[in-house]
């Protein structure tokens, strides 16, 4: 069993660390020798993929978080709408579905029920369906019309990682597949965004390599009765992920935010010693996201939290408002996830161990929910 864990003490951490590797093999033999994407392995016909008018999301639990980073960036290199929705709930409410709206299931296993069900229901309705899909043959790629595979590899864990972070890698290939067909992206723009998609699986690794920082905070708070996460942007998905990973093996309430969001409400929580994980925007952005995040940083700081930052390399704005900083390489503003995500999942993981729990089996969760 040590064996199949690589040296570590659980899936979680081999998984963890696995995903430099997954996101590797998901940009895998996905290019031309002139730097186009080609994904023939899709079984779409690319003139129907031209004529979409909408892109629905469809997916549970982390896998959703995904599809909600993917919302920002298809949307911003496909100028095509898309909306995320959790497949259990997309059912039950009539949606408008036509031949022209793709749908895009996001699913580690390719067996949750509601998700399938989701599906079936809008391949009834005439929509056409993709999967992105973690597992070779299982019910949801069968029952689509086209399939793209992420190649992170068996995860054991319940709660998932590696499969998150290739999830984003494969969404973002057909996000960038799709500008490229529809011509909303010129091919030097593209062929830039591989080229940084391909940096990742090396940065993620320097993340890894400085874990011993991120395990000895949770260590410290392992007492934490709640934690909350900010972020903004594809941040808000990743808080909302770190924050669910804190619950599902931690057992702590955690909540993720917009950091938006706080005056509207959530900063009421906030009193003295509260931590708060703050997912905060590159500096580099065009707007004034990171600016604006980090006046939320000094406004929880001011009221008492303890605040913990995951900044991009070389941000000293963030440092004055921070207990701890937690830094990852620098890349593209879109690329930002496949980077902050780690350190949130190794304080997780970190802290569920240093509390004696069974990171891979956390109680009352199934890894594939095979039922409604
Ligand atoms: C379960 C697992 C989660 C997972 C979700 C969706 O709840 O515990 O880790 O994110 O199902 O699973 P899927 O296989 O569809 O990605």
């Amino acid at each position: 069993a040590a064996a199949e864990k690589g040296g570590y003490g659980t899936f979680m951490e081999k998984e963890i660390h696995d995903q430099p590797k997954a996101v590797e093999d998901t940009l895998l033999g996905r290019t031309d020798a002139s730097g186009r994407l080609v994904l023939d392995e899709l079984r779409i016909d690319p003139e129907e993929l031209k004529n979409i008018s909408k892109i629905i999301v469809l997916a549970c639990g982390t896998s959703a978080y995904a599809g909600m980073v993917a919302k920002y960036a298809i949307e911003h290199w496909v100028r095509v709408p898309v909306e995320v929705e959790l497949s259990h709930e997309f059912r039950y409410r009539d949606p408008i579905i036509d031949d022209s709206t793709l749908i895009v299931s996001l699913s580690q296993s390719g067996e949750t029920m509601d998700t399938l069900m989701a599906v079936r229901y809008a391949k009834e309705q005439g929509a056409r369906t993709l999967a992105i899909c973690n597992t070779n043959g299982s019910t949801i790629p069968r029952e689509s019309d086209a399939v793209l595979y992420t190649h992170a590899g068996p995860e054991i864990a319940v709660a998932s990682t590696k499969a998150f972070l290739a999830q984003i890698t494969a969404s973002y290939l057909l996000g960038l597949y799709m500008a490229q067909l529809r011509g909303k992206l010129f091919q030097g723009e593209i062929e830039d965004i591989l080229a940084d998609l391909h940096k990742i699986p090396g940065k993620i690794q320097e993340v890894l390599d400085g874990g011993e920082q991120i395990r000895k905070l949770a260590r410290e708070m392992a007492q934490a009765p709640s934690v909350l996460f900010l972020g903004r942007h594809v941040g808000y998905p990743v808080a909302m992920e770190g924050a669910l990973k804190l619950k599902e093996i931690a057992y702590i309430h955690a909540e993720g935010f917009a950091a938006g969001e706080l005056k509207h409400g959530p900063i009421a929580l906030i009193d003295q010693g509260q931590p708060v994980f703050v997912v905060v925007p590159s500096p580099h952005g065009r707007d004034s996201l990171h600016a604006k995040v980090v006046s939320n940083i000094q406004e929880v700081r001011a009221r008492g939290a303890k605040t913990i930052t995951v900044a991009e390399a070389g941000d000293a704005d963030v440092v004055d408002y921070s207990e701890q900083v937690f830094y990852v390489p620098e890349t593209q503003p879109l690329l930002m996830p496949l980077l902050t995500t780690v350190p949130l999942q190794i304080f997780a993981c970190a802290l569920a161990a240093e509390k004696g729990y069974d990171v891979d089996q956390p109680r009352n969760l199934a890894k594939s929910v095979t039922v409604e």
